[in-house]
């Protein structure tokens, strides 16, 4: 061979040097492709991919079990099967048991399903030599190609890589394709539970002691890296601690052109004859599926030039594909590549000279040193990202190593590391073998999502009882219906159907000032309402919110009462009002037997009240007797009205339409215009009347909502302040039998002449008799299911707590351990379950619960929004239930066949939750589809409508004449 043989193969391997500046270039290059792609800069479009994977830790080296794995992808046209059994930390090391298949090229070039059917073929003749028998299999896939995970379950391939084009599968759930094609054989119960890439089986497969591996390097067929990433870098997953695995996916770095400084035209024709053109340029210059086709690009190339095999070539050599990754390595083996380049030559049908053989192994060595030289600079580019990283390991940084070409090949591992010493000389870096070629580690990913899996199974048991669906909401319709029949005929019914007295709703003529008082919901308040022409100065309200203790809401009845009067006078004082009688409104957010516009008895108290002797008492008397206490105070008492029915008259005064008041917030209850001529307990038939009708009642006679309830709801009833409430208590002795009931309740309203105006009322002695006869049917005593606690703010909260509280036992959240603020009753507010189902990221669901002294993690912060949704769906959707029940009651009633009717609406529940309102409207849309129901919001509070309750009296008594 002569000098200038020698020479022309020297320059062209020239080509392949890479200089130390240009390598930094590289790392530089690629580092920034990463930080672009971590942070999806607008305007940028970095060639590197950057794919959470889903995978939240190293190995605790805890995981045990055995798993399958499927490798497809990372060793060309092999697929590997492999059994691997986890023993956890004291257990003895087991050795995995595995079986490699060929790929025929036909699979690799045909339909997904014939590579998905080929697959499922090879596992199934692995578990028959193996006898695994019929019991269920958790297999990890393995899968070498990009794809966009969203979980650690399903994951999209992007596009296909290295010699693989099967039809139909870009763009689809690699992990559902699976399952498909293992369904079709039919043969084992296999679930597919974790999919990985290959980088990451390297990364996991490494022993956790003395220091876990934080990145997963791979040089096969193709080349990849992956590390672990701090997920607030990790722009699409907008969350804010943690780290998670992100596969760099850095064979398509250069796809935008940053390596054309150091490609060869050797490059540039072995892309454009390769499988996908102008793709993977990174891979295609370091991955071993290209490696030998470069060496047989080069050596064409060089005897074309009349440098090697006497210029002569053969059709072999020209064949592409002919010259492998296997004989790069073995012809620069140290002791005996000389004699493997000239078998191999001689295979391809040349005739080797020893000098030819020679120059084979410079090429084979140039091409393979430029590989590792490229690979090592990308490496450096994660390394630094993982520097950057406060909570890395002080030990340094340990790299998982695997593929055939890192293992393999005689100088690859070597070079490469002493080129990351070279660019990265402070990194302290070691170097770890992945074990079983990460087949240990896709087990370990398969074991933790199966623990995940087990936990969402868990969730889900926990929660079903709380999703309905729309047979079990027809039916509370349907007894919603029942029960308002009987409670209005007077018959055994939870709910009671209390007439209200108000009989017509305002009609803008109504004038004056009006002093109201609003308690039973958040807040108490004392009102100013001044009611002036409607198409002119409307109604004005100047109000106050008082603070009412607790000390005050379950002392004695004399202290709420003073307490009360004290607020109402102050409000006087600061109001210039004292000394004037105003009439006053008494919202009372409570069941009431009324008696007239005037006269209520208080039937039990509910939500967070207890106030000793005020139960079977007149409220107002109770009102006026404090105010007779407080001396020199004058207040003239006209009408006491529950808060559904100040949200109708309130809403009545925008839209005279409507004729139904609900109230979703603390408790809940509806009222609705019913016909007199149905309401036994006032006689007459003419015209309407309001029905309070005490709805959160429902079900406590036990003939309704039983199969409801949830061991959750019966814990949040037996804590309440009135367990087994809401129940029509009967005074001692008293409890009559409902017939009896029905003429007592006739009895008072004895000489009552229908209801033609507001509130008149019955006469002194039925009355007196009322008053004496708090009578309400016997419910049994065990009666536990009450709409209200289902349904309203007051609970929800609770239910949510003690749903949490057995997740945690279950170890489904807080890694189960048990805080004590979760112990704490009434620590969850309606107000969280609004804040954590709006539309927020994970880290600020988490900020959340962090106020709550709950540590939680991301995918605790989502369990914990899972459990809200459940809770907070089942409350809307029974609360639409009784609506639909109520407007189609009303429809009815007028026997129309399409009903517009407006739901006027308070609550803070109701109003401040995000999805709420609308789930409620889904169910009435779907359980009344012959009404038209409008839902409009109370804007100022039931006290306006109190006030506007006294000013319809008023106009009706002015028209009435004196
Ligand atoms: C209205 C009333 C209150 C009523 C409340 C229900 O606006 O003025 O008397 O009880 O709404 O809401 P809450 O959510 O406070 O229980
Ligand atoms: C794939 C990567 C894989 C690498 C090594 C590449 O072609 O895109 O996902 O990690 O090969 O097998
Ligand atoms: C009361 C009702 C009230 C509702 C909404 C319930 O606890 O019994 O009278 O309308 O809460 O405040």
């Amino acid at each position: 061979m002569n000098e200038n043989t020698l020479e022309s193969v020297q320059q062209c391997l020239n080509q392949f040097d890479v200089t130390e500046e240009q390598l930094q270039q590289i790392q530089a290059g690629i580092l920034g492709d990463m930080e672009r792609a971590l942070g999806r800069q607008a305007g940028s479009s970095p060639s590197v991919q950057m794919l959470p994977t889903y995978v939240r830790s190293t190995p605790r080296g805890t995981e045990q079990g055995d798993f399958l794995v499927l490798e497809l992808g990372a060793s060309g046209a092999t697929l590997r099967v492999l059994w691997v059994t986890l023993t956890g930390i004291s257990g003895p090391r087991k050795e995995p048991v595995s079986q490699e298949f060929t790929i025929p090229t036909e699979i690799t070039l045909g339909t997904g399903q014939q590579l998905f059917d080929f697959a499922a073929g090879c596992l199934v003749q692995f578990l028959d030599q193996l006898q695994v028998g019929s019991q269920p299999i958790q297999l990890g896939f393995n899968f070498s190609f990009p794809c966009h995970q969203t979980g650690l379950n399903q994951s999209t391939l992007i596009s296909w890589t290295k010699g693989f084009r099967c039809s139909g599968v870009e763009g689809q759930d690699v992990v559902q394709l699976l399952r498909e094609a293992i369904q079709r054989q039919g043969a084992y119960n296999i679930e597919v539970v974790a999919v990985v890439n290959d980088t990451v089986g390297a990364m996991m497969s490494c022993d956790p002691s003395p220091q876990a591996c934080e990145v997963g390097l791979v040089v096969d067929t193709g080349t990849n890296a992956c590390y672990m990433e701090e997920v607030r870098h990790v722009a699409e997953l907008k969350e804010d601690r943690g780290r998670i695995c992100v596969n760099v996916q850095w064979g398509s770095f250069g796809d935008g052109g940053a390596l054309e400084p150091v490609q060869t035209p050797f490059d540039l024709q072995l892309d454009q004859e390769s499988l996908h053109p102008g793709t993977q340029r990174f891979e295609k210059m370091v991955g071993g599926l290209y490696l030998g086709e470069l060496v047989r690009l080069v050596l064409i190339h060089l005897a074309g030039q009349g440098a090697l095999f006497g210029g002569v070539t053969s059709p072999a050599l020209l064949t592409h594909g002919s010259v492998h990754v296997q004989h790069v390595m073995e012809i620069e083996d140290p002791s005996h590549g000389r004699a493997r380049a000239q078998a191999m030559l001689q295979e391809l049908g040349l005739t080797p000279s020893a000098q030819d053989c020679a120059q084979v192994q410079r090429v084979c060595g140039a091409v393979s040193s430029r590989a590792a030289r490229l690979c090592a600079a990308a490496l450096t580019a994660v390394l630094a990202r993982v520097r950057s990283n406060p909570e890395r390991s002080p030990l340094g940084v340990s790299v998982a190593t695997g593929g055939r070409l890192y293992k393999q090949h005689p100088r690859f591992s070597a070079l490469l590391q002493q080129t990351v010493r070279l660019l990265a000389p402070d990194a302290d870096v070691t170097f770890v073998p992945s074990e079983d070629g990460g087949g240990r580690g896709v087990a370990v990913v398969t074991a933790v999502a199966s623990r995940l899996a087990l936990q969402r199974r868990q969730l889900e048991e926990t929660l079903a009882p709380f999703r309905l669906h729309s047979q079990q909401l027809k039916a509370v319709q349907a007894q919603m219906r029942e029960s308002m029949v009987r409670g209005l005929r007077g018959e055994s019914s939870s709910i009671r159907m209390l007439p209200t007295y108000v009989c017509a709703m305002p009609d803008g003529t109504e004038r004056g000032d009006f002093l109201a008082l609003d308690l039973g919901g958040t807040n108490f308040r004392v009102l100013w309402v001044k009611v002036g022409s409607r198409s002119e100065e409307g109604i004005k309200i100047i109000n106050r919110v008082f603070s009412l203790p607790e000390s005050v809401t379950q002392g004695t009845g004399q202290q709420l009462f003073d307490h009360i009067v004290d607020c109402i006078v102050d409000f006087q004082k600061e109001n210039n009002l004292s000394g004037q009688t105003l009439p006053l409104s008494f919202t009372f957010s409570f069941p009431c037997k009324q008696l007239g516009l005037d006269q209520g008895i208080l039937l039990n108290w509910t939500k967070g009240f207890k106030a000793s002797d005020c139960e079977g008492q007149d409220v107002v008397s109770l009102l006026r007797a404090a105010i007779r206490r407080r001396q020199g105070v004058e207040l003239n008492v006209v009408a006491i009205v529950n808060d559904t029915v100040g949200t109708m008259m309130s809403c009545g005064y925008e839209d005279p339409h409507c004729e139904v008041g609900l109230i979703v917030g603390t408790g809940t209850n509806a009222c609705y215009m019913e016909e007199l001529g149905n309401v036994c307990a006032v006689p007459g038939d003419r015209g309407r009347m309001c029905i309070n009708m005490e709805w959160g009642a429902f079900g406590d006679d036990g003939l309704a909502l039983q199969e409801f309830y949830t061991p959750f709801d019966l814990s949040v009833d037996q804590a309440s302040i009135n367990p087994g409430k809401q129940r029509c208590r009967a005074r001692e002795g008293g409890a009559r039998r409902a017939g009896r009931e029905d003429s007592d309740r006739r009895g008072w309203a004895r000489g009552t002449s229908g209801c033609g105006w507001v509130g008149r009322g019955a006469d002194g002695e039925g009355r007196a008799e009322a008053v004496a006869n708090l009578g309400c049917p016997s419910y049994s005593l065990s009666a536990r299911a009450r709409y209200e606690k289902l349904i309203s703010g007051m609970y929800l909260g609770e239910i949510v707590r003690q749903v949490l509280l057995h997740l945690t036992h279950l170890r489904v959240l807080f890694g189960g351990q048990e805080f004590p603020s979760l112990q704490t009753k009434d620590i969850i507010k309606t107000k969280f379950l609004s804040e954590i189902e709006s539309d927020l990221e994970r880290w600020q669901v988490r900020a959340i619960l962090e106020k709550l002294d709950l540590q939680a993690d991301c995918e605790d912060a989502l369990l914990v929004r899972e459990v809200c949704q459940a809770v907070s769906r089942r409350a809307a959707q029974l609360c639409g239930a009784g609506v639909a029940a109520v407007v189609e009651k009303i429809r009815e009633n007028r026997g129309l066949d399409r009903l517009s009717v407006t739901v006027g609406v308070d609550g803070t529940l109701y109003k401040l939750h995000p999805h709420f309102s609308e789930q409620v409207k889904d169910a009435v849309r779907e359980l009344a589809p012959q009404c038209c129901v409008r839902f409009l919001l109370s804007e100022d509070g039931s006290g306006k409508g109190a006030a506007l309750v006294s000013a319809v009296a008023c106009r009706l008594a002015g028209a009435a004449g004196p």
